[in-house]
């Protein structure tokens, strides 16, 4: 699994040329894309990135990319970013490893974005994967009351749960919020879901990316396949 995600890196890598600004994701298949992107650099593509969360910056860092930020610049040519869930649309769920936020500030203020991920992200409807969905700590339970209410209205349902990290604590993401996991099973229509969320106070962000991904680059056992919106 993890050599496609790196295959699927490596494809989406082709689409970079010198010169541009780059949106770097988050994640296990996003690592690979720095990494590869790192070698290019040290190679002498002159590139500049806006890394999607703080362990991103690190890896960045570590492989010797000059890194700005989006108050430095007006707009990025390209992001390269992991997905956890991908429609025949190019809708997409993300927020597993909890950047959604600063994702999709950095997606929407790129031209393109190349969403890159092995066969196994790929489904006919959103849903199996839990919605993350970014919230303010403070009147959380309004927030999950407004949230249900807005699934009811877009006829899904299920289970809340608010994320926990590996020691047990409350999930605290780089932006200082919490996120809360819905599971809903099939989203029928993602769309209508994602405005409805949108306007409920206490929700910062969710992790549902409507129109934003412009390509999918999906690397699986019969080799690498690009769907494009
Ligand atoms: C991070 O918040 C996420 O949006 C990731 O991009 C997504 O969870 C995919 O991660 P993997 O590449 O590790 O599956």
């Amino acid at each position: 699994m993890d050599d496609l995600k790196r295959q699927a890196a490596a494809r989406a890598l082709e689409a970079v040329r010198d010169g541009m600004r780059l949106g770097l994701g988050t994640g296990s298949t996003a690592k690979h894309f720095v990494e590869l992107l790192g070698e290019r650099v040290r190679a002498g593509l002159d590139v500049i990135g806006v890394p999607t969360s703080e362990v991103t910056r690190a890896d960045a860092e570590r492989c010797g990319i000059r890194l700005t930020t989006l108050d430095a610049i007006d707009r990025l040519d390209l992001t390269v970013d992991g997905a956890d869930e991908i429609d025949p649309a190019l809708n997409v769920i993300k927020g597993g490893g909890g950047a959604l936020l600063r994702e999709k500030i950095v997606a929407t203020a790129s031209d393109r974005m190349i969403v890159i991920a092995d066969e196994s992200k790929w489904v006919d409807v959103l849903g199996r994967f839990p919605l993350p969905v970014e919230v303010v700590p403070f009147g959380l339970a309004a927030t999950q009351r407004a949230m249900a209410k807005a699934f009811a209205e877009s006829g899904v349902s299920g289970q809340m749960v608010v994320r926990k990290g590996k020691d047990g604590h409350v999930f605290v993401t780089d932006g200082g919020h919490w996120i809360v996991d819905a599971h809903l099973g099939r989203i029928a229509d993602a769309a209508r879901l994602a405005g409805l969320l949108s306007v409920i106070p206490g929700v910062v962000e969710h992790g549902l990316f409507i129109g934003v991904a412009s390509t999918a680059v999906l690397a699986g056992a019969q080799g690498i396949r690009v769907v494009e919106r």
